[in-house]
């Protein structure tokens, strides 16, 4: 009998085939979603309304990796939420079979070979790779030290126009109370080697565009994770009478997302040096702000943006004195949902309800500019829906018979 290690045991696990390697499943239990490249077999079903992420591997590895994601989650940092693992399975000859671990399909996610394979302009890999030196600073903040880092363990979610990127694969992980520099760069070594090999490859197979360069666009990723962890981490000296500057350094952190957790102030001897340290907390001070104000839980620059148009109706109806949580649900009643209501039924499975908020915006922007005057946002969305979003593929769950193979 197979034993389930679960903390949210979901019984429509328990009638799927565990007697069965998971490679020889029945497509009839699948669920075909495009995933990356992985060493163990990767499966995705569905129980109800949820699609859930199985992947056969060692039993120890699949408990450490299954107990990091738990910790994560505890963490809040970006990463897959494990479910479960699945021990003692043995097949209809009585072998015993490797354990599964379970995890939730992260909705909405893409790995970056369904990026590449559609939208690839250079810009398109700026941003992919802004998101995963975003996710290792993080990672970093955490304490944690991932030794595999790449684009195949990297899930990619659209974020306002740019992308926010998860941790899927912790299996060579371990969390510390502090990170050493010496790990810091052995995340950032393996970083350069994987993705190296996974541009060349795609290069390879003529899915890159021919401008971007893995090389250099390897060598970019210490420059950009040295001036985000210097940014969030470093020291900074100056005199009392420029005490403004801690208050432009929390404003920065706190515009690249972060919250200060706490700062060490010292001055020196006679008072006149004042030498900060801050220490910032997980990014999402914009989620968290939008979450509190209104309920949507949603990325971080989708909720920047989400702000942008809360603070400007706010004054356009000229309620800038009023109590911010009124005005919000007054916007999220009057603005938000119309706008998300007028995306047609079968047009919902194509972007998440905040990125097409965040498209109409653009649209708007795009509109009232040709029209030299403010364009209304429900006319905006109703031409956005008409011009632009049907045409756009699919990037929540379809329904499809058989399995993608990478
Ligand atoms: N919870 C999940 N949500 C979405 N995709 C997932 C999830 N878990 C795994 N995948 C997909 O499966 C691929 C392989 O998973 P991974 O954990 O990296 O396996 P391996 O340990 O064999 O490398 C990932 O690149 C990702 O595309
Ligand atoms: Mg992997």
């Amino acid at each position: 009998m197979p034993r389930f290690v679960a903390t949210r045991p979901d019984t429509g696990l328990l009638s799927f085939p565990w007697d069965v390697p998971l490679e020889d499943w029945p497509e009839d239990r699948l669920v075909a979603l495009p995933r990356g490249i992985s060493r163990h077999v990767v499966r995705f079903v569905r129980v109800g309304t949820q699609v859930y992420a199985v992947k056969e591997v060692l039993e120890h590895l699949a408990m450490h990796e299954y107990r990091l994601l738990r910790d994560l989650e505890r963490l809040d940092a970006p990463s897959v939420e494990p479910v479960g693992v699945i021990t003692d399975r043995v097949d209809r000859n009585g072998e015993p079979l490797d354990s599964i671990l379970v995890t939730k399909h992260l909705q909405f996610s893409l790995p970056y070979r369904a990026l590449f394979s559609s939208t690839l302009r250079p810009d398109t890999v700026n941003r992919l790779i802004d998101a995963l030196v975003a996710l290792i600073v993080r990672m970093h903040l955490n304490g944690f030290f991932w030794g595999d880092c790449s684009l195949s363990n990297t899930l990619f979610r659209r974020d306002a126009g740019a992308f926010a990127a998860y941790l899927v694969d912790a299996e060579t992980g371990e969390l510390h109370q502090d990170i050493s520099d010496g790990q810091r760069a052995h995340d950032l070594y393996t970083a350069e080697i994987n993705l190296f090999g996974e541009l060349s490859d795609l290069e390879a197979g003529g899915l890159l565009d021919e401008s971007i360069d893995p090389m250099q666009t390897i060598q970019s990723i210490n420059d950009r994770y040295e001036a985000l962890w210097s940014e969030l981490t470093a020291p900074e000296e100056f005199h009392t009478d420029e005490l403004h500057r801690l208050d432009s350094r929390i404003r920065r952190l706190n515009e690249l997302g972060f919250d200060v957790a706490e700062i060490d102030i010292i001055t020196d001897w006679d008072g006149s040096q004042v030498r900060i340290q801050p220490k910032v907390v997980d990014a999402g001070h914009h989620s968290r702000r939008l979450l509190r104000l209104t309920g949507l839980d949603v990325e971080e620059n989708q909720a920047r943006r989400l702000l942008n148009d809360l603070d400007s109706f706010a004054a356009s109806t000229d309620q800038q004195g009023e109590d911010e949580e009124i005005v919000a649900h007054q916007w999220l009643t009057e603005v938000f949902e119309p706008v998300v209501r007028s995306v047609p039924r079968d047009l919902n499975r194509k972007l998440e309800p905040a990125e097409v908020f965040h498209e109409v915006l653009e649209h708007r922007w795009f509109l009232s500019e040709q029209a030299g005057r403010e364009v209304d946002t429900m006319k905006a969305a109703r031409s956005y829906v008409d011009e632009v979003l049907s045409a756009k593929p699919d990037e929540k769950l379809a329904l499809p018979t058989s399995p993608t193979e990478d």
